[in-house]
């Protein structure tokens, strides 16, 4: 038996299965509740409801009293619908409403994707998720007091592992640690989330994103979530993808983009090298990757550009698209790999 829960403040509906909490069924709604533990002992998902009944679950007593349940408090991790619901709660949508937190972690993968991308899954704590925005980033505290910076490139809903695209950087500590040291079981301390360059959810605007080298990594998570919001609503912004590498081997994820080509209308790919070998035999798009959009469009007045990847790519991406292209300045939303984050792309 399916419920049906209205968030007040807001009037977006969602429908919750039998057994399900209420927060699981927005995440799985594509609705950004916002949530901790997910296991009733942090209270960051506390919300009131309006109208109905939950079984409130199993959890930490203190985190929620019975008085404050008397008042209509629930954690709405454990809660369990037993009616349709009317509910009021925070929902995320910009960066300030999420908890930067600091948290050990496990490797619990790697995967060698290219010679010089390795991809690391990392897991949390039992009793841990991290939440964050499609786009954002985290950084890895190290022993020494520095810190490296990795977009997250999986999308909010796919939170079992966080990933990341490591690329090996000549001088980099911990990318160099990555592909000289590294093992599975390893255990890191990261923070976050971290960072502005996230998907803007109310605009239905077409979109492009312009990616160099690992600079795929938050497009990739940006670009999951997009579609899976998509598919539970329904909805279908225009997205193209550039993504800018020397050689086609460093396209090291282009079949799973291929795959998103054939799997939705909507999405278009448009790979670029900069330095093809003969051995490529390549056909496609050679050259700058932000020129290949310059190419491509007359005008951009009616679009929004994430741009990820290297200083100069981004910046040359938001000057030609602005001055050239007539892009809304307040249009354009970049992640550029700065000094401090230089191992990160
Ligand atoms: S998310 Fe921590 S109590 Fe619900």
């Amino acid at each position: 038996m399916s419920y049906r829960i209205t968030i007040n403040s807001s009037n977006h509906i969602f429908n919750v299965e039998t057994g399900e909490t209420v927060l699981q069924a927005a995440l799985r709604e594509g609705f950004s509740l916002p949530y901790g533990c997910r296991n009733g002992a942090c209270g960051t998902c506390k919300g009131k409801i309006i109208q109905g009944k939950v079984n409130f679950g199993s959890h930490n007593v203190d985190t929620l009293t019975e008085v404050e349940k008397q008042a209509g408090m629930a954690l709405f991790c454990c809660a369990v619908p037993l009616t349709d619901l009317v509910i009021e709660c925070r929902e995320i949508s910009v960066v300030k409403d999420i908890k930067i937190r600091k948290l050990p972690c496990r490797v619990q993968k790697m995967e060698q994707v290219a010679s010089d991308v390795m991809v690391i899954y990392l897991k949390l704590p039992a009793n841990e998720r991290l939440q964050f925005l499609a786009g954002q980033y985290i950084d890895i505290l190290m022993k020494d007091g520095e810190h490296r910076s990795y977009s997250l490139a999986n999308a909010p809903h796919d939170d079992e592992f966080l990933q990341l695209h490591v690329r090996n950087y000549p001088g980099g500590v911990f990318a160099e640690h990555v592909f000289s040291n590294m093992k599975e079981k390893d255990i890191l301390r990261l923070e976050g989330p971290l960072g502005t360059f996230f998907l803007r959810e109310d605009s239905d605007k077409p979109i492009i994103f312009v990616a160099s080298g690992t600079g795929f990594a938050p497009v990739k998570s940006i670009l999951e979530h997009a579609f899976y919001v998509s598919n539970k609503r329904g909805t279908s912004r225009k997205m193209v993808l550039y993504w800018g590498v020397r050689t086609k081997a460093d396209l090291y994820l282009a079949e799973l983009v291929e795959n998103w080509q054939k799997e939705y209308e909507n999405f278009f790919f448009v790979p670029v090298l900069s330095e093809a070998l003969p051995t490529d035999t390549w056909q496609g798009r050679t050259g700058f990757v932000h020129q290949s959009v310059l190419r491509d469009f007359d005008s951009l007045s009616g679009y929004q550009v994430y741009a990820c990847g290297t200083p100069v790519m981004v910046e040359a991406a938001r000057k030609d698209f602005i001055g050239l292209r007539c892009l809304p300045e307040d249009e354009f939303f970049s992640d550029a790999f700065t000094a401090s984050r230089s191992e990160a792309k």
